[in-house]
């Protein structure tokens, strides 16, 4: 069969479940139509002999490791009518780009990786290679608990299932990994399910400065939170190093609990910004900068991280301003965001949680300069005035 029209194929599932074999098998019928073909892996798997893709059931197939997605096309010769991909969830999101450009020069090109992580997560590019095929098998294999289809890949450390955060290598553990279904795929800790939803308002306890009306995001949901913003960002900036721009004062803690949750490489710096005045707590709309970036953002991916978005004049001005500069990309990253009192439009990237018109404290938020430190954030009691 000659294949004059590109085209992607993608054959996904759990680990165990024959993906490897099933891509092997397709080009060994490749190979017998005659097709010119190329094997591509990312070296980080070196499970298996290094210059070939081989499955758990023994089969091989010969492979050119490489180090980076963007290596593939230059390797590919002129000939070349089918390029596979083994264990593609482990290249950067630039693969798309390789398999869409290889597609649009008419070849076929198949795309073997797990779509899930050992937390159940969506794996690596995985997602947006599925959406540009043209074609998608996702293979199963046996529960290792029940018998019954499974669709998930179980990590076990030390014979008990892995935690949610645990890190990808652990010292000296004992690893392994067993197929599992739904059921049966245990990931302890796993943060709340995403949790931009408004919160409900739970009463002030007892100990709690007598300001607040009550708690609206509590401490275990912020963190959770930020780690699912976290986990986004490094996704999102894979392979490349981002400038974390902190709105002064009151990103500082936002900043620092997110920046523990990035595993790209990142830099800090800081601007300060007073859009209220004294007394007021709403924006007056009127932006001064009282502090400036401390360098020349030309070039660098800026990713701005605020407090809350209310108004939208504060964070739209500091974009302007930004944006003059010639960075090579622009982001906003906020905590919360009153969506409903927007009066300038602003694109905003992540957004941690869009609560309601409350005024709020607490987490870098302040009340006429105070109560930044408290771990939640709270909101203050209509008409209450500050006498420190
Ligand atoms: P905007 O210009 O109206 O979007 O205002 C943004 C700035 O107002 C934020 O960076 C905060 O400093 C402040 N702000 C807005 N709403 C609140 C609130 O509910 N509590 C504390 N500060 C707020």
């Amino acid at each position: 069969m000659k294949h004059s029209h590109g085209s992607i194929e993608i054959i996904t599932g759990s680990m165990f479940s024959g993906k490897t074999e099933e891509l092997i098998r397709r080009l060994r019928r490749a190979r017998i139509a005659r097709q010119s073909i190329q094997v591509f892996k990312p070296v980080i798997d070196n499970r298996y002999a290094s210059e070939k893709v081989k499955s758990h059931a023994g089969t091989e197939f010969e492979a050119t490791p490489v180090a980076r997605a963007a290596e593939v096309l230059p390797l590919v010769r002129p000939d070349t009518t089918v390029v596979a991909l083994d264990e593609a969830q482990f290249f950067e999101p630039e693969i798309a780009e390789v398999c869409r450009a290889l597609a649009a020069r008419g070849v076929r090109v198949i795309v073997a990786g797990l779509d899930q992580d050992f937390r159940g997560e969506p794996f690596g590019s995985m997602p947006q290679l599925v959406s540009l095929a043209e074609h998608v098998d996702k293979l199963h294999a046996i529960c290792a608990v029940c018998g019954n289809e499974a669709s998930r890949t179980q990590r076990l450390i030390n014979g008990e299932p892995a935690q949610y955060d645990d890190p990808v290598v652990v010292v000296g553990a004992s690893e392994l990994y067993e197929a599992r279904c739904r059921e049966h795929h245990l990931v302890p800790r796993r943060p709340t399910p995403s949790t931009s939803q408004p919160p409900a308002l739970q009463p002030a306890q007892p100990g709690q400065p007598e300001m607040l009306a009550g708690v609206l995001i509590s401490e275990a949901q912020l963190q959770a939170r930020i780690r699912e913003l976290g986990d986004a960002i490094s996704r999102d900036y894979a392979g490349r190093s981002v400038l974390l721009l902190c709105i002064l004062r009151g990103g500082v803690l936002f900043l620092t609990d997110l920046m523990r949750q990035l595993s790209v490489l990142h830099t800090l710096d800081f601007m300060a910004i007073s859009s209220y005045d004294p007394g007021v707590r709403r924006s007056s709309g009127q932006v001064r900068i009282a502090l400036d970036v401390s360098q020349n953002i030309e070039g660098q991916h800026v990713l701005v991280i605020e407090d809350i978005v209310d108004t939208g004049h504060t964070i739209a001005a500091v974009l302007d301003l930004l944006a003059t500069r010639r960075p090579a990309s622009l982001k906003i990253c906020t905590l919360l965001d009153k969506a409903e009192r927007r009066e300038v439009q602003v694109p905003i990237d992540y957004v941690g949680f869009t609560i309601p018109n409350h005024f709020v404290v607490g987490y870098g938020l302040d009340v006429d300069e105070y109560y930044r430190n408290l771990p939640y954030i709270g909101v203050v009691k209509e008409g209450f005035v500050f006498h420190p």
